[in-house]
């Protein structure tokens, strides 16, 4: 493990913002399994029960606000990181319909005093984590290329897109990269990734979330959106691409500070009603019905991202197809809720490491 992204991460000072969500409870684990010297800084895990605790990481875990920028600075004067990975904010679209102001407040304050403590402290390295809503969606079936505009129609995508466009100004402003090591030392690069999934998930309005939880109680789930399309990823896709941008900002490659696409091929993008059928083939118990309700807030149908600048910059690729996908994450709340709360993180991460190799991606060989 400790080779991976050229060993880059072997005690290096890594502070990851949201280590108790979904996302960065599974990046904290894949640091820690590469040496990495790992600080956490969030809010108390969002949901219970919750994949950070089940981890039971050996992990500096800071509970704050990333609004609070005394505090945000005090954790970086401390543990001075190498290298921040910013993945913390309010990432729910119905709720941020209900809390428009807390969810700007999180996702755009609350970035830019992630930002300015990175500048304080002369971090080398931020990787920032959007959205592949953060773009103006035009409802078409192309991808969105990263140089196309942001936009947002909801309060929550609408938000990402302002992070985004907040981290083109300090590219500009403070670390820009005709200035990089003159006046400045920091790389910053934005990441966008669609819909993840995978084992760990307790969010509100999520759908593998929902599924699992419903079967787990034996129920049927309830679909609002039965053909809309989404790109479904395993949470460890996007990860590998933060992880090989993180790298190549470590590594002083300043072309690489600027913004990246991880999405799936177009394989990958399937609408609710196949991924239900998908996930049954690997749960039999899985039932569900279809519940669609005319007054339900707008949410975007057709999103895809065009990643063709990661494939052939980075040499980034999708490693598991979606039923793949779809099977490590389904046995991976099976094994939870029948097998009393055993976790499969362990062994995901390695399979997915192992069929990385086979395929001879760059971050894995
Ligand atoms: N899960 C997805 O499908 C998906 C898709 C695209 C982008 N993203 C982005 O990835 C990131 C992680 O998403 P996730 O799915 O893991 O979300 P999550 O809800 O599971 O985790 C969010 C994390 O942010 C923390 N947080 C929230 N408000 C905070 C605050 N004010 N101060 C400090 N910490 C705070 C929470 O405590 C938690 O650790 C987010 O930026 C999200 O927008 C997620």
């Amino acid at each position: 493990m400790q080779k991976l992204f050229g060993g880059i991460y072997k005690d290096k000072s890594v502070l990851v913002t949201g280590h108790t969500g979904f996302k960065g409870s599974w990046l904290v684990y894949w640091l820690r399994e590469m040496g990495a010297k790992v600080v956490g800084y969030s809010l108390e895990a969002p949901t219970q029960p919750n994949h950070i605790s089940l981890l039971n990481l050996d992990i500096v875990s800071i509970v704050g606000d990333i609004r609070d920028l005394d505090q945000l600075n005090r954790a970086f004067e401390t543990y001075k990181p190498d290298i921040v990975f910013h993945l913390a904010a309010q990432p729910l679209v119905r709720l941020s319909y209900e809390n428009p102001i807390e969810t700007y407040e999180t996702n755009v304050m609350g970035t830019l005093k992630v930002f300015e403590a990175c500048r304080k402290y002369d971090v080398k390295a931020i990787v920032n984590i959007t959205s592949d809503k953060a773009y103006e969606n035009k409802e078409w079936i192309w991808g969105y290329r990263e140089n196309d505009p942001m936009g947002g129609y909801d309060p929550y995508s609408s938000s990402k897109g302002c992070a985004d466009l907040l981290a083109n100004s300090y590219r500009n402003s403070y670390f820009n990269v005709q200035e990089y090591k003159k006046t400045h030392d920091t790389l910053l690069a934005s990441c966008r990734a669609g819909n993840v999934i995978g084992g760990g998930d307790w969010a509100k309005d999520r759908l593998i979330t929902d599924i699992m939880l419903s079967v787990s109680q034996g129920k049927k789930v309830s679909i609002r959106n039965p053909h809309a399309t989404r790109p479904w990823q395993h949470v460890l896709e996007p990860l590998s691409g933060y992880l090989h941008v993180g790298q190549k900002l470590l590594e002083e490659k300043k072309e690489f500070g600027e913004a990246w696409n991880f999405g799936p091929s177009d394989e990958g993008s399937i609408t609710v009603e196949e991924v239900i059928h998908n996930v049954k083939k690997h749960w039999e118990k899985i039932d569900y019905e279809i519940n669609q309700d005319p007054s339900q807030p707008h949410e975007a149908n057709l999103l895809k991202l065009d990643c063709s600048k990661a494939h052939i910059l980075l040499k980034w690729k999708d490693v598991w197809d979606s039923d793949t996908t779809f099977e490590k994450t389904v046995k991976w709340y099976k094994s939870f809720y029948e097998e009393d709360t055993k976790i499969l993180t362990e062994d995901d991460l390695k399979s997915y490491v192992a069929d990385a190799k086979t395929k001879q991606i760059e971050w894995a060989v």
